[in-house]
């Protein structure tokens, strides 16, 4: 997950929407911390399960962290001003499903799945935005798929 992590960490934009799909402890705050932390190496991540959102101001970048697991209303995530984070940063969000209606649609999705000790993530762009990261991403795997 590290080496992936630095890998989109180097090519992603400063604004953009990912949706990060896969069950219960497939890995989905780990490849996020795996990012953050390419971009702060001694950054604490913790898993935003109940405080719906972490953000983070590195250098010039935002970064939005959302964990929907306990997602309960759009009046929730309108009261803490979730919804002027998106298009406003890179926006990583656990569960996406759970917030299906409230949440803008998402430029690149990431499905990871449970394979013994590994995880295979399947790379999926929606927008142009997403399908220019597919493109850089290239040089690290041509299939749209990793195994970390
Ligand atoms: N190759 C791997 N990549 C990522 N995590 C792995 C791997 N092998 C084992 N693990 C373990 O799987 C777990 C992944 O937990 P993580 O919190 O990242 O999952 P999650 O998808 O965010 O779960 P949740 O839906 O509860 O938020 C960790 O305990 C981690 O140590
Ligand atoms: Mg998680």
């Amino acid at each position: 997950m590290r080496s992936l992590g630095r890998a989109m960490a180097a090519i992603l934009p400063d604004v953009i929407t990912i949706f990060l799909y896969g069950e219960l402890g497939a890995g989905k705050t780990t490849l996020v911390r795996a990012i953050i932390q390419s971009f702060a190496k001694k950054q604490t991540v913790r898993s935003p399960t109940f405080t719906i959102v972490e953000p983070y101001e590195i250098d010039h970048r935002r970064i939005y962290h959302f964990d929907l697991y306990r997602f309960v209303s759009a009046e929730e995530l309108d009261f803490i001003g979730a919804r002027e984070y998106f298009g406003a940063g890179i926006c990583l969000v656990e569960w996406p499903e759970k917030g299906a209606g409230f949440l803008p649609p998402s430029d690149l999705d990431f499905q990871i799945t449970i394979k013994d000790d590994t995880r295979l993530i399947h790379l999926r762009a929606n927008t142009r935005v997403g399908e220019a990261v597919l493109l850089s991403s290239r040089g690290v795997s041509a299939t749209r798929q990793f195994r970390c």
